[in-house]
């Protein structure tokens, strides 16, 4: 009997009278809760791919609010954080980049930077894109440990979720320059190869990211890599491949097969909000 999950990500819900709070991206979040109440198939719960927050990172009133919002929702619901909620990835000179204190206040709040469960015969895995190459080496090396015990778990299928792509084109792509889209999106070559290799041991089915605000699906050695959209809204001057919409994935799951759902939100917010979405008609957006 097919069953069903729901993906969000990026919904970047913000808090009333902070400076960055933007009213578009919260109703947008809503529509898209009412578009999965009235789904035909109600999901066994819902996986948050990371930017749960417009500033949580610096702002942990932000994370709190997002707990409470999923609190009085119907669902069980599994977050991995994104740059917004913890920092983003290491560079050099550390400027806005994840450190202990933001990932323990994050841990503090949510629980885990991490998720596993079995359910219905599958493992679902999430993890934290951002401590890959990052300064945090304990919590770095126990995350590789963790993933490569979860490859090794007997479970015949494998989801596995983190907020950043692993790479553009493939894991042999020549290491990005700092600041451009393509660094910023991904984890750098080294942790990209080491990632699809436990992939590829563990068999793992798909890797499913957020972070680039659009949907994408292709496959890489037989593993497939899926972007979920955002629900908030689309970043300008990327120019990586996929569809740009606002909205979320119905995971619908058939024994041993997996396929995923798109669904456009039905309405785009018109209050204040950046981006170039908020405000634009659904119908010009593909
Ligand atoms: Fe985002
Ligand atoms: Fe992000």
């Amino acid at each position: 009997m097919t069953w069903s999950f729901i993906q969000m990500s990026d919904i970047h819900i913000g808090v009333k009278n902070e400076i960055k709070f933007q009213p578009s991206w919260v109703e947008n979040f809503f529509t898209a809760i009412e578009q999965i109440k009235q789904l035909e198939i109600q999901p066994d719960f819902l996986i948050v791919t990371g930017d749960m927050t417009r500033d949580g990172k610096s702002k942990p009133n932000e994370l709190e609010n997002v707990k409470r919002i999923f609190k009085t929702l119907d669902w069980p619901v599994y977050f991995i954080p994104g740059n917004h909620d913890v920092g983003n990835r290491y560079r050099d000179d550390k400027s806005n980049v994840i450190n202990q204190n933001n990932l323990d206040s994050y841990r503090k709040i949510m629980g885990d930077d991490k998720f596993l469960f079995e359910h219905k015969g599958i493992q679902f895995v999430g993890f934290n894109s951002f401590l890959f190459s990052s300064n945090l080496e304990k919590d770095e090396s126990q995350q590789w440990d963790w993933l490569e015990e979860q490859a090794n778990n007997s479970t015949q299928s494998k989801l596995w979720f983190m907020h950043s792509i692993p790479f553009i084109d493939s894991p042999e792509e020549v290491e990005p320059k700092i600041d451009t889209a393509e660094w910023y999106y991904t984890i750098g070559k080294n942790s990209a190869q080491r990632l699809v290799s436990i992939l590829k041991k563990g068999n793992v089915n798909s890797l499913s990211n957020g972070h680039v605000h659009i949907h994408t699906k292709r496959n890489y050695e037989n593993i497939d890599f899926i972007n979920c959209p955002s629900s908030a809204f689309i970043t300008e001057g990327n120019n990586l491949e996929g569809k740009r919409f606002l909205g979320f994935l119905e995971w619908q799951i058939d024994g041993e097969t997996a396929k995923q759902i798109p669904h456009k939100l039905s309405k785009i917010s018109e209050l204040e909000g950046i981006g170039f979405n908020p405000g634009v008609p659904i119908s010009s957006l593909n």
